[in-house]
């Protein structure tokens, strides 16, 4: 079961009126959307997943609630391509990033470190790319960038050639072999604090789905899609995540250093934003939601 995190904070910030339109960019198993649809009556929904799964489970969901509301089954990153076919700018967009628990714990979807499975961790099942690839096939400079960069693993390098050392013998094939080279690879006081394959497997779950690459395009186009009085609320779970949505936040939101010392600035050199939010889970939540450890909400409303 998948247990939304920071639900009532982002329904709060969403700032929902009976006629809003709003967009879920991450639907999931629907638990943001189904508590947006209860509160707009006469506005209307679109919620995005890439993964079939997700969208036949919180279809039957949000059905039972109401019928204003389209499931589209895309990745986000054609967000303003979908959109603008359907509808002028929106009142509201939402991000709820990374992976949902059940996606975590099916077996056979192969994002666990706990589980056996083939390498797999695709979101979007019809993707032709998958961990295996990454794993057998990217070079020894590739893998080790790939953990720098989306893991922060500062045992990359020895990870990566033991992966590269083993995988000239045969392809590594399974979840719970790459776990046990990447034990082997790690000295034994790094495997008792956390699970050694974590900020690996983070890496690899990361390349695979482009994450980082599609929310950005995606959240930059969110912004020219908002109404004025309109907000986006982004969810992260991982500081490179967070970071790059600060990062674009900042940029719409404050006034551009050369026009700071004029005495006046011009109405149109104005940002077309305001921040409004940059929170964590509250202890509470933290108490019975694991999941919510490392998540932030940021959120941002267009003013001009
Ligand atoms: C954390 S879950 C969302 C959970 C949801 N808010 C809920 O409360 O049930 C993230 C979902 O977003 C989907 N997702 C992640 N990245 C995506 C992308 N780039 N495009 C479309 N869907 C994406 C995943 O497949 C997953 O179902």
């Amino acid at each position: 079961m998948h247990k939304s995190v920071l639900l009532d904070e982002c329904i709060h910030y969403l700032n929902l009126k009976d006629d809003s339109v709003i967009v879920d960019c991450t639907l999931g198993y629907g638990g943001h959307s189904s508590e947006i649809l209860k509160r707009i009556p006469n506005g209307f929904l679109y919620a995005f997943d890439q993964d079939l799964d997700a969208i036949n489970s919180s279809q039957k969901r949000l059905s039972e609630l109401a019928s204003n509301y389209e499931i589209i089954k895309s990745n986000f990153v054609n967000l303003r391509k979908e959109l603008t076919k359907r509808t002028d700018l929106v009142d509201g967009i939402l991000y709820d990033l990374g992976v949902s628990s059940p996606q975590l714990d099916e077996d056979e979807r192969g994002f666990s470190f706990h589980k056996d499975a083939r390498l797999d961790m695709r979101m979007d099942k019809s993707s032709p790319f998958s961990a295996y690839d990454v794993v057998n096939t990217y070079s020894y400079e590739e893998l080790t960038n790939i953990l720098y960069k989306y893991g922060e693993e500062k045992y990359a390098s020895s990870i990566v050639k033991n992966i590269i050392k083993k995988r000239e013998i045969k392809p590594i094939e399974t979840t719970l072999e790459l776990a046990e080279i990447i034990k082997e690879s790690v000295p034994e006081k790094y495997r008792r604090d956390k699970h050694p394959a974590r900020k690996t497997f983070q890496a690899i779950r990361i390349e695979v789905n482009h994450e980082l690459d599609v929310f950005e395009t995606s959240i930059k186009d969110a912004l020219d899609l908002i109404k004025v009085g309109g907000r986006v609320c982004v969810i992260t779970f991982h500081s490179l995540e967070d970071r790059m949505c600060k990062q674009i936040f900042k940029e719409v939101s404050e006034v551009d250093k050369l026009l700071r010392k004029l005495p006046i600035i011009p109405e149109d050199k104005m940002p077309k934003f305001k921040v409004i939010a940059n929170i964590s889970p509250s202890l509470e939540e933290l108490e019975f939601n694991n999941r919510a450890r490392s998540a932030r909400l940021r959120v941002i409303e267009r003013v001009r």
